[in-house]
Parts: C-alpha cells; structure tokens; sequence
C-alpha cells in the first residue's frame, strides 16, 4: 500500500497533452557537461529510489538546435542512485555550431521533462577545442563561444608565430578562427578569446611531429641480447606531452629516447625481422631490420690481457673472454703495439682465440699492447679495444759487447737502453745526468790515452 503511495508520488498529472500521460518527477539532477571529453554526467532524482525494475535515460545531441545524435543509457535497479554518464565523439570544430544536449528519463510509458545543457553556461567564455596536440602541417579551427547577451571582441593567437591565420565572425556569440600550422611548437601556444567587456579566455594546444625515427641496426655482443640503434629524428626538441615510448619485437624499451634498446632473445642462425615500434600522441611508426643476428657478432673487448712469456725479441700475450659463448667463434685478433714511436698491428685468427705472439721486437725496450677482435667469418665490425698493457722486452746478452761499457761505465745495459729510448722517443738527445757522466767519462778517458799515447812517442823519440 505504501509502495503504491510512493509510485504514485513519482507522476503528476499533465494538464497540457489531452491524453493522460503521466508527467514522471523520476528525473536527471545535477548535470555537468565536461567540455574537453564531452562527457556527460548525471544524477537520478531522489524520487527514483521507490523504483524496483530500473529505468531508461533517453539522450539527444543538438548541434544548431537540430537533433543530430541520439542515446540511451538503461539504468539496472541496482544502480538507481549512482552517477550516470553518456560520451560521444565532438563533431564540435568543424563549424562552430551551437551544441546542446539533452536527456530525460522513461519508465513505464512515462517521461520526465527534457532537461537541457547548452555550450557555453551562462557567464562562460568557452574556447574549444582544448589541450589539443596537433601535427605540423595541419589546418586547425577552434571556436570561441559566448552565452546570449555577451558578445565577442576578438580573438588571437598567443605564442604561435601562424603565417596564415584568419578570424570568422559567424555570429555575435560565435567566432572561429583558423590557423595553418606550419611550425612546431616550442611550448604549449593559446588561443585567446576576449569579450567586448574585456572578459578573456583561452584554449592551449602544442604542434609537433609523429615519431620519426629511422635507420634500425641491430647486433649482438654475448649470442644471447639483442642490441638495436638508431637514428632518433627530431626527438631532440621534445615537449613532454610528446614523449615517444618505443617497443621491440613487442617489448617496451626503458631509455629509448637514446636510440639503443637491448633485450634477452634466443638467437639462431636464421634471417629474421628485427622491429621497432615507436609511439608518440601524434602517430605511431614501425621501422625494421632484417637480420641473421649470428652473422652480427659485435665482440666485447678482451679481459685481462697480459704477456704470458716475454723474451728479448717476442713476446706471448694471452687474454680471456667475459662471453662463454666465444669459445665456439672463429675469432680474428688485432694486436696494436706501439713502441712510442712507430705502431704496428698484427692479426691472428683462431676458434675462441685467446691468445698471440708478437715478433721482432727489440730487446729492453717499452711496448704498449693492445687487443681487439671480430669473427673471422660474417665479420661485422671490430669489437672493442682491450686496456692498453705495458710490456717491456729482455735484455738480449750480447754479452761481450756490452759488458764492457757496463763494467767500465758502471751503468747496466738496462739503464743505457732506457736512456736511449727515452732519447730517442722524445726526439732530442737530452744528457741527463748518466747519459752526461758517461760522455764525460768517455772524454775523459780518450784525453788520458791521447795523454799516454803522446808520452809513449816522447819516451821512444828520446831512446833513440
Ligand atoms: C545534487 O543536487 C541536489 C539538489 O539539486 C543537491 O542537494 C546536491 O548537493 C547535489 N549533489 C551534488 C553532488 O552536487
Ligand atoms: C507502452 O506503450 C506501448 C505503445 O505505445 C504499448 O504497446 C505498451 O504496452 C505500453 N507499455 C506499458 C508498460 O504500458
Ligand atoms: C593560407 O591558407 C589557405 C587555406 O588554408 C591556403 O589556400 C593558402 O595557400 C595559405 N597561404 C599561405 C601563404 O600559406
Ligand atoms: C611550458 O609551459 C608550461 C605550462 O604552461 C610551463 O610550466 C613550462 O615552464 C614551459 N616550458 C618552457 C620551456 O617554457
Ligand atoms: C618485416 O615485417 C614488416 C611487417 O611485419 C613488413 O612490412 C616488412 O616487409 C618485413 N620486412 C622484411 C624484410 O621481411
Ligand atoms: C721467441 O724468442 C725465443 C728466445 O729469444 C726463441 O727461442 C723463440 O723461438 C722465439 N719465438 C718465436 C715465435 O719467434
Ligand atoms: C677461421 O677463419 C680464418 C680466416 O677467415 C680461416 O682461414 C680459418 O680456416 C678459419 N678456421 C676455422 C676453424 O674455421
Ligand atoms: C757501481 O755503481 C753502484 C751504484 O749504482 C755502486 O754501488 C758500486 O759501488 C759501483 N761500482 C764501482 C766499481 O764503481
């Protein structure tokens, strides 16, 4: 008896159609437009909640007061009560119509009246669309409106150097204007609209480019990742409304604004379609490249290099790989020696190479060595160079020779052949201090036999 109380509560009777109908008081309250999304948002009237079998919305798009879109948002019982949404897409830009929406409710063969919302709200300057990113090279239109009784004054762009913009006036409440956008821009640019009481208001948007990367290459170092670089394009000037986020073959790349994305993949010895994927708010781009990823082997560099026997006139250098995998390679070495002075580069080949000679050396004598390596067969580029080493040869005892300069001079063979490089190296023949002892010592020792010499003459001439 109550329920029927209550339901009868929820119509009035109409007294405009002739025909009865009831008028239902179930209805939408507290209706918001969001104007960027064009979502619409309601409320049931309190009067709903007496009803148990739900309830229909019913929903109409006007544009230029003519009905152009129609809706239905069917309300479960469950969900009389909650807030009630409908979208749909803008048809707004294009002409800068008027734009109206309305919606009443339906239960029963009955109806509440329509209830209405009109773009803009009284007391709103309204300048759509907002926060848009737009791509160089397109025509953009946006729309100042003003509520009856208002009229507008002008209308302008700010910060967007448009070579090629034109205002309409399409009535007293309505204005567009439409620019060619033909340069990125540096920040977010505005639309401003000014009413003729000097009220303003305005709408952002940012121009810039889709992703435009380009010139994929991809590599390995261990046989078990992947590598890929490219050429990132016009990132560098990057708005943060327009980050690209990259993909390969599927998966999302961390740092990819740098042009590198690494990833574990299982390798096998066949072509395949390397793919990147990069997106930004203005498009989305693939780029490829097609690969036998084992014929592209970037070597990392070799550790530990080291002289495993060193000899007066060659050495034996050894070194070991941080990638396992390296040992089934066919590897091709670079052993760049340099002596100060002149360089030479050796190669070596070998499976799983690690390790080579270097001949015709000279004895004591500085070396600086350093390794680097590619696959032998499908060589894609040299890999990395080693940590430069210093080696110095053995003497080479040519002992007869030099022990006497090093008995007489007191100086090692050692100590003579360093000066003599040192010297030799820098170009100039510098006396320090030992080089000096033993020129003087050398003078020194020729005056005392010129001095002997002399006096032996004398001594025989005055015997005969
Ligand atoms: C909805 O409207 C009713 C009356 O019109 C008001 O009392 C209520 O506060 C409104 N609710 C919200 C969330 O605005
Ligand atoms: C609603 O009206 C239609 C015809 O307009 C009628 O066929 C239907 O039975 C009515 N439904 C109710 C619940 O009154
Ligand atoms: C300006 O825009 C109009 C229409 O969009 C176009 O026909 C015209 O060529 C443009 N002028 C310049 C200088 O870009
Ligand atoms: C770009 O605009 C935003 C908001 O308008 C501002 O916070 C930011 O500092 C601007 N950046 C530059 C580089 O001008
Ligand atoms: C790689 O794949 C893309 C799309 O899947 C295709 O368009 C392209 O032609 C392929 N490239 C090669 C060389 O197979
Ligand atoms: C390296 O030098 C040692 C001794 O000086 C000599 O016995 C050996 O044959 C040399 N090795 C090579 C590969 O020249
Ligand atoms: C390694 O590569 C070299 C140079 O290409 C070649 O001469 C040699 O036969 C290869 N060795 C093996 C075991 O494949
Ligand atoms: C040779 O030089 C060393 C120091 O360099 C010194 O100790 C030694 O006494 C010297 N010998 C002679 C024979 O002068």
């Amino acid at each position: 008896m109550i329920t029927w109380l209550l339901l009868f509560s929820l119509f009035r009777q109409s007294t405009q159609d002739g025909q009865g109908e009831g008028v239902l008081r179930c209805g939408p309250q507290n209706v918001t437009l969001d104007y960027d999304s064009f979502l619409l948002k309601w409320e049931d009237d309190p009067s709903c909640s007496v009803i148990r079998d739900g309830l229909v919305y019913e929903l109409q798009l006007l544009i230029a007061d003519k009905p152009e879109h129609n809706g239905e948002v069917v309300v479960a019982p469950a969900q009389i009560g909650s807030t009630h949404s409908w979208k749909w897409t803008s048809h707004l830009p294009s002409q800068c119509a008027r734009h109206s929406v309305r919606l009443r409710s339906q239960y029963n063969n009955q109806s509440s009246p329509w209830m209405q919302k009109t773009l803009p709200d009284q007391g709103e300057i309204l300048v759509l669309p907002r926060d848009q990113i737009l791509e160089v090279g397109s025509t953009a239109t946006f729309c100042c409106m003003v509520p009856d009784g208002e009229s507008i004054k002008t209308m302008f762009l700010y910060d967007y150097k448009g070579t090629n913009v034109t205002t309409t006036k399409i009535s007293e409440h309505v204005h567009s204007l439409t620019v060619h956008l033909d340069q990125e821009s540096e920040n977010y640019s505005d639309v401003i609209c000014e009413t003729t009481k000097g009220d303003i208001n305005g709408a952002s948007f940012h121009t810039s480019y889709p992703p435009d990367d380009s010139d994929l290459k991809c590599e390995t170092r261990d046989l078990e990742s992947i590598d890929c670089f490219w050429n990132v394009g016009r990132a560098a000037n990057e708005h943060p409304a327009m980050e690209r986020t990259y993909q390969l073959q599927g998966s999302s790349c961390i740092n990819g604004r740098s042009g590198k994305c690494s990833q574990k993949v299982k390798l096998d010895a066949a072509e395949r379609n390397w793919t990147l994927t990069a997106t930004n708010r203005l498009g989305k781009l693939e780029i490829h490249d097609n690969a036998d990823l084992t014929k592209r082997v970037h070597l990392v560099a070799p550790d530990k290099v080291a002289a495993s026997t060193v000899n007066p006139r060659n050495i034996s250098l050894k070194w070991s790989w941080t990638v396992q995998k390296y040992s089934n390679l066919n590897i091709t070495c670079q052993v760049h020696v340099s002596d100060g002075n002149s360089n030479t580069k050796t190669e070596n080949f070998g499976v799983g190479l690690t390790a080579a000679v270097i001949k015709d050396l000279i004895p004591h004598w500085n070396y600086v060595v350093r390794v680097r390596c590619g696959t032998s067969q499908h060589f894609w580029k040299w890999g990395d160079w080693s940590k430069s080493v210093k080696i110095c040869t053995k003497g080479d005892v040519a002992l007869g020779a030099t022990s006497l300069i090093e008995k007489n001079l007191n100086i090692s063979s050692y100590t003579f052949m360093k000066n003599a490089q040192t010297a030799v190296s820098s170009n100039t023949v510098t006396l320090n201090p030992s080089t000096y002892l033993t020129v003087l010592t050398l003078i020194a020792l020729g005056a005392v036999f010129i001095i002997l010499s002399i006096c032996t003459i004398l001594c025989y001439r005055h015997r005969v």
